[in-house]
């Protein structure tokens, strides 16, 4: 249980960072600590790699870079929201987490080709992990 405190700060911290950028809703809460749900932390995590694809077609490297930075702590931080986890969510996320690392290293590369192959890496990871959980919500 006390574990679990620091990871959702950071949760919550990672979370309010990509917002501030992006624009998406700060978390509302009803009740307890004001801590981002996983609904939330997924329309942020929308938001950032749809200004990864805008990056990549402008060949703007600094965004990329700080996009896929805030994607993987975003990854990172939201491992510790979920309730119940899968091996098949753990492995995912390892990809998602692992691509999106990929991504901001080939950016300060400056490697359009490398940063564009690990996009679509992060993007079937999306696909990947949602078509996991389909027909499988909250059980
Ligand atoms: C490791 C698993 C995993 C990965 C990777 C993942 N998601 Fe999700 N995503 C989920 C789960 C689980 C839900 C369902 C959350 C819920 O409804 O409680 C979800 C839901 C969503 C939703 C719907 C949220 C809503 O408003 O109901 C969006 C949008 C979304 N994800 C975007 C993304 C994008 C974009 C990526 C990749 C950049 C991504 N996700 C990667 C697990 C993942």
């Amino acid at each position: 249980m006390t574990a679990a405190r620091p990871a959702l700060l950071t949760a919550a911290a990672a979370l309010a960072l990509a917002a501030g950028h992006g624009g998406a809703q700060a978390p509302k809460d009803k009740g307890d600590p004001p801590l981002p749900n996983e609904a939330q932390v997924m329309q942020v995590k929308l938001k950032r790699a749809q200004a990864v694809l805008e990056a990549l077609a402008k060949e703007d490297f600094k965004t990329l870079d700080e996009s896929a930075t805030s994607l993987l702590a975003i990854s990172k931080a939201a491992a510790f929201l979920r309730a119940y986890k899968t091996e098949e969510y753990e492995f995912q996320a390892r990809v998602f987490q692992k691509s999106a690392a990929t991504l901001a290293a080939k950016a300060g590369e400056k490697s359009l080709d490398g940063a564009t192959l690990a996009y679509l890496d992060m993007t079937r990871s999306c696909v990947a992990c949602h078509a996991h959980f389909r027909g499988r919500k909250r059980d």
